[in-house]
């Protein structure tokens, strides 16, 4: 929209959430007899399942569990997942964990539904981690390791129907993965903000997502139980959703992804090392002249309350600032913290800008990237 060039724009929200430590509740109200429940193996083992249990057992309902999701899916476990499902079928079915569990959960129940022409089973969205926004999106990122690539599975179908935010269940994710998840929401709200489908109803979203990450990511990583900030954090991760699930995002996500896939880094991670460097390409600091990216970037700066003595010296100063954020909640800022091979690295660049090039992100980017300026953009990385 601010460009001025969209004449049909749309804000669908077609979720359910409940938020707080009190909406566990709901799964009383649910007409439930025969529920599954998507997981990794920690959320088991942890107890966690059996918060679901207990209600389950409240309402007679029969129940399967798949606790078998791996960090970053991949078929073979979508494939398992969808023969239980297929001996089983639930009315419901629940998705409890991070990303990787609920991305499982909506790809496993989409192709189900596919399969034997049917209404889908009802889903409930239960995230652990304040990250990926997957409990509102349409879109479930599957991995091939063997390709290195990721891909998105998007259908609206797969947005789940109801969503339980409850920041109890974020308590234990350690500050390691805090960072990097509240990292991921940072950058969805950022790349929401700037995308060139961005519009009021997603700048709001957007816009509350940052300046609550900003506020409270730090706070989570330095007290993991500290549950104000753990409920605002975990807030902010679906407003981001929200966000990006309409507005879409951009080329950090999109070189994100070719890197996680490549090197299996998190995803949040690989996102808040290149974000530095993308906001300096979209902004187009070193080019001459103020681009659109260049003023949207400018208003996310000034609700963070970050000024300087011109435009461009805002945006060296947001960057600056993120930079500073990172080294205080341990997250990487020079590429030797990555911990891999630099020149296996420099060898996988070619293959990752070129999966970043046709990745779906990167048709929302503010600036239009070539092949070579991606290429570019993983050296600066390299550098850093
Ligand atoms: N569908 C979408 O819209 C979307 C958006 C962004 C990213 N993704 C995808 O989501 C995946 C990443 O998800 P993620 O960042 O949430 O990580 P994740 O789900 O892979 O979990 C990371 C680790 O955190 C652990 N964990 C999760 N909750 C925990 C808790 N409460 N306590 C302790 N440990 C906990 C998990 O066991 C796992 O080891 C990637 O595959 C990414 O590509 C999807
Ligand atoms: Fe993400």
């Amino acid at each position: 929209m601010w460009k001025g060039e969209v004449v049909l724009e749309e804000f669908i929200m077609s979720t359910t959430i409940y938020m707080g430590e009190g909406s566990f509740e709901k799964i009383d109200e649910l007409t439930i007899k025969r529920a599954f429940i998507f997981c990794d193996p920690f959320m088991q083992q942890s107890g966690k399942t059996d918060l679901i249990v207990k209600k389950l057992d409240g309402l007679h309902a029969e129940y399967q569990i798949f606790a078998e999701v791996v960090p970053d899916p991949n078929m073979t476990v979508i494939q398992k997942g969808l023969n239980q499902l297929n001996a089983f079928r639930p009315d419901t079915v629940f998705a409890l964990g991070g990303g990787s569990a609920i991305d499982t959960a909506k790809a496993v129940v989409y192709l189900y539904a596919k399969m034997h022409d049917i209404e889908r089973p009802h889903v409930v969205a239960l995230p652990t981690t304040s990250g990926t926004g997957s409990e509102v999106t349409a879109f479930a990122v599957i991995s091939d390791q063997e390709a290195g690539v990721k891909y998105p599975l998007i259908a609206s179908d797969m947005i789940p129907d109801v969503v339980l935010l409850n920041p109890k269940l974020t308590a234990t994710v350690p500050p390691a993965i805090t960072a990097d998840t509240g990292m991921d929401v940072f950058t969805h709200g950022l790349e929401a903000f700037v995308s060139t489908k961005a519009n009021d109803f997603t700048d709001a979203m957007a816009e509350k997502s940052i300046r609550t990450v900003w506020d409270y990511l730090e706070r989570c990583v330095t007290d993991g139980g500290d549950m104000d900030a753990r409920a605002h954090m975990h807030n902010a991760s679906c407003m981001a959703g929200m966000a990006f699930n309409a507005a879409s995002l951009g080329i950090c996500h999109s070189m994100a992804h070719a890197l996680g896939a490549q090197f299996h880094l998190p995803h949040g991670r690989c996102n808040a090392v290149l974000l530095p460097i993308i906001i300096e390409y979209n902004a187009g600091i070193d080019i001459p002249g103020e681009s659109d990216a260049l003023l949207r970037y400018l208003d996310i700066a000034r609700l963070l309350g970050i000024t300087a003595g011109t435009n461009k010296a805002t945006i060296h100063l947001l960057v600056r600032q993120i930079r500073e954020l990172m080294v205080r909640i341990g997250i990487p800022v020079h590429f030797e913290g990555l911990k891999i091979d630099g020149d296996n690295f420099l060898r996988s660049i070619d293959i990752m800008a070129e999966n970043a090039l046709k990745d779906r992100c990167t048709v929302t980017n503010p600036r239009v990237p070539t092949v070579e300026h991606i290429r570019q953009l993983y050296r600066k990385l390299y550098q850093a």
